[in-house]
């Protein structure tokens, strides 16, 4: 049996045959072992001890044969003498040097000695076990170097991954450290440059009518950057990269050559790397790395990791994008709130103000001094209050507010509206315990005050009734009535920034939550007829909304 069958073909070490081979030394070790080094000396002496006894006691019993006897005696201890010896040597040399060996061998396998092998004499009772040590040996040799070459690739991957990791974590940073999109685009492309060694960048984004716009870039000249900032997207590598959301490799700049009309880098022997920019499926646009060819040989790893690198830019665009449309909502929001809060407050004064100058001006004549006095007190009252408001928008962007809350305000409202048009109106109230939240106060008394200013401007009523209702389930009711010409159909829609109040009014009624009705019919009076509930299961989304209004 040769060692190559117990290793086996793939080194592997083969318990059947190395047990069959063991067996049919250790035959042969008995075999020799009874022939040859032991056996004979042993019997030898084993007969030279009895006749040395024998000799001994005929020497005793025939003195007239000491000198034969005595010569006799004397040839057979010198026989086992020499039978000892080389039954020693051979105890030395066959068995107690190869134990030593043996141990000498045990001792470097545990410290790791793999290599360490016994010697095979051929003609030794220990060959046979020698041999199949060596074969214990090499199998484990194989099996560490084996073991050796997983852990090497194994580290190798895990520094691989290590390093993608810092590579995504540093893109990450960078994208969150950026103010704006170009901001953040530019910033990528400058950590990109330094993590692969990129000669130039660029990053298009799609466009609405299927165009790449070059959006950022590093590394080109300004009149390329010109050139390139806008192309159809079937146009070259990127369109494909970007339809095909895979990342591309371009061993030669000639097609982009071609396409720009010049080089687009001085160094042609450069590559392209173009990489889908992709958030939740959706094509982004594309960004492009020019790198040495050399660079990445180990693609399907670097496509991976760019692939990963696209999916982050890509979910860093869609952020910036909603935040920016955010940003759109929230101004929009607040001149929408300013302009509301103008309508309701300094634009009714104003419009009051007018209504009186012009009243005062058509009964100039037929006045007392000591009315004219009073009217033009009113005025200026009026334009006290006008002030008033504005310093207290511009100061806090917030319409005055009685502190006592909203009863006081429309005990206060009506009043000065009794004064101004001389209406006859009645304030009936059915909530005085319930204090409602500030801003839904402000709203209900924006609706009370422009449901006011429509009949003082519109309704020529004589009488008017609010009334103000509310149950134990926290059902609020509103209701603002006048006897007056009515209108034949409510106009929720004017011209921009005329006849808005009423939408005004709808959308405030909205932000309560609740529902604005408004009942008129010609020659019949108006009805505006506000209800909402609270508390509302949607009350603290709406407060949310309030605190900008
Ligand atoms: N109580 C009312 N009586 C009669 N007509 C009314 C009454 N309230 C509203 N209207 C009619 O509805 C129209 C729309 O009212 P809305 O409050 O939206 O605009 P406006 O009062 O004309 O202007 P703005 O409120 O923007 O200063 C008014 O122009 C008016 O014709
Ligand atoms: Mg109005």
């Amino acid at each position: 049996m040769t060692q190559a069958r117990d290793i086996g073909d793939a080194g592997r070490f083969d318990p059947v045959a190395a047990h069959d081979k063991a067996a049919a030394q250790r035959r042969e070790g008995f075999r020799l072992l009874k022939y040859k080094r032991f056996v004979l000396p042993l019997a030898g002496i084993g007969l030279l001890i009895p006749l040395m006894g024998i000799t001994g006691v005929l020497l005793a019993h025939y003195p007239a044969y000491t000198d034969t006897l005595f010569t006799a005696l004397l040839l057979f201890t010198a026989s086992g003498l020499g039978l000892v010896y080389f039954l020693f040597k051979a105890l030395y040399g066959h068995v107690l040097t190869p134990v030593w060996r043996l141990k000498d061998w045990v001792a470097r396998i545990r410290s790791g000695d793999h290599e360490a092998r016994l010697t095979e004499h051929g003609n030794d009772e220990f060959d046979g076990l020698s041999h199949d040590l060596n074969a214990i040996g090499q199998f484990l040799e194989t099996l560490s170097h084996n073991l050796d070459e997983e852990v090497r690739r194994q580290t190798e991957r895990i520094a691989q991954k290590t390093n993608s990791l810092q590579v995504l974590y540093d893109v990450a940073a960078s994208l969150n450290a950026s103010r704006d999109l170009k901001d953040l685009l530019t910033r990528f492309l400058y950590t990109m440059r330094d993590i692969v060694n990129a000669h130039a960048g660029t990053v298009r984004l799609l466009t609405d009518n299927n165009q790449m716009e070059l959006v950022a870039s590093i590394g080109l000249d300004d009149e390329i950057v010109e050139r390139e900032r806008m192309v159809p997207v079937q146009r070259c590598l990127c369109g494909s990269a970007l339809s095909e959301g895979e990342v591309l490799f371009q061993q030669d700049l000639k097609p982009c050559t071609q396409f720009v009309g010049r080089p687009m880098l001085e160094d042609t022997s450069l590559e392209m790397i173009a990489v889908p920019l992709q958030y939740r499926g959706k094509n982004l646009g594309v960004y492009n790395l020019f790198v040495n060819r050399a660079e990445f040989e180990a693609r399907d790893e670097v496509k991976a990791l760019f692939t990963s690198i696209g999916r982050h830019l890509g979910m860093a665009i869609e952020k910036a994008h909603l935040d920016n449309e955010a940003k759109r909502l929230s101004i929009m929001q607040e001149r929408n709130a300013l302009a509301h809060e103008l309508h309701d407050s300094l634009a009714q004064t104003l419009a009051s103000l007018r209504f009186q100058t012009s009243m005062l001006d058509e009964t100039v004549d037929q006045q007392s001094m000591e009315d004219i006095h009073s009217e033009i007190q009113q005025i200026k009252g009026g334009l006290d209050e006008a002030y008033t408001e504005l310093r207290e928008l511009l100061a806090h962007f917030r319409a005055p507010m009685n502190a006592r809350g909203l009863l006081p305000a429309l005990e206060d409202l009506i009043g000065t509206f009794r004064k101004q048009t001389g209406m006859h109106i009645l304030l009936q109230k059915e909530w005085e315990s319930t204090r409602l939240p500030g801003n839904m106060e402000m709203q209900v008394l924006r609706i009370v005050q422009e449901a006011l200013a429509n009949i003082r401007k519109h309704s020529r009523a004589h009488t008017v009734r609010v009334m103000l209702k509310c149950n134990n389930e926290g059902q609020y009711h509103v209701l603002v009535e006048d006897d007056g010409v009515g209108m034949s159909r409510p106009a929720f829609t004017g011209h921009p920034g005329e006849h808005i109040g009423l939408s005004i009014m709808q959308e405030r009624a909205r932000y309560l939550g609740g529902e604005l009705r408004i009942e008129s019919e010609e020659s019949e009076g108006t009805r505006v007829q506000l209800s909402f509930r609270h508390p509302d299961p949607n009350t603290d989304r709406h407060n949310q909304r309030f605190a900008l209004i």
